[in-house]
């Protein structure tokens, strides 16, 4: 049995429609309630979760193998092998202000994410004091209402961050779909993983 951990939401549709086309799977998870899905004819068990809990159930050998954004990578550093770079659900990681922000210098800057650990690298990185305020989502808000100075957010198509009068100030990484393995997973099925990985490289340099 092979297990794969889908992410929902933005990569679901993308994710599972290659491992359709290769095979792997025998149907694309519709938008529907089911979590699990056991394809015993392929030898496969696929499953769907929040995309921030994908690299979890991977590393925890729950699933063999699983597709995660970069950036969650690199805000949660599970002990993982990062495998492929699958080159879509491209976006950025930012930082972002109201227009006509002018940084005060003289104290920490206030920072609303739900990158933490991302945006505290970053400000240690330029040599900048940060208050950092946890949020859980519709991070664009925090500005506009006053309560940080900046945002550190993942910025696709730039819409939210425009129709919210917000500007991107600096760029901290480029991000990505990923396709990751557990560690010991990899070490008894190499062959099948490997053979896994090579089949999606080439279906997504296919598609560019
Ligand atoms: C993400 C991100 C931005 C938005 C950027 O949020 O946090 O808010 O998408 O996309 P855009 O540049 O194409 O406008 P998501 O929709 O995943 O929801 P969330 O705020 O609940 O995390």
């Amino acid at each position: 049995m092979f297990s794969i951990a889908l992410p929902k939401g933005r990569l679901a549709d993308k994710t599972s429609k290659l491992l359709f086309n290769l095979g792997y799977i025998g149907e694309t998870p519709a938008d529907n309630r089911k979590l699990v899905f056991c394809d015993a004819e392929r030898g496969v068990r696929y499953f769907l979760v929040k995309p921030s809990d994908v690299a979890i159930y991977v590393e925890y050998g729950v699933a063999d193998i699983g597709v995660v954004g970069k950036d969650v990578l690199v805000e949660e550093r599970p002990d993982v092998y990062e495998l492929l770079d699958l080159k879509f659900g491209k976006c950025r990681m930012c930082v972002a202000a109201a227009e006509g922000y002018k940084p005060d210098m003289s104290r920490p800057v206030k920072v609303a994410t739900k990158f933490v650990n991302t945006a505290l690298a970053y400000f240690e990185s330029v040599n900048r004091e940060s208050e950092i305020i946890k949020l859980n989502g519709s991070v664009e808000l925090a500005p506009l209402l006053g309560i940080s100075d900046v945002i550190v957010d993942l910025v696709e198509t730039g819409t939210t961050l425009k129709e919210n009068n917000l500007k991107i100030i600096a760029e901290i990484m480029k991000v990505s779909a990923r396709l990751i393995a557990n560690k010991s997973a990899y070490k008894f099925k190499t062959r099948e993983i490997d053979a896994l990985a090579a089949a999606l490289s080439v279906a997504v340099s296919a598609e560019k």
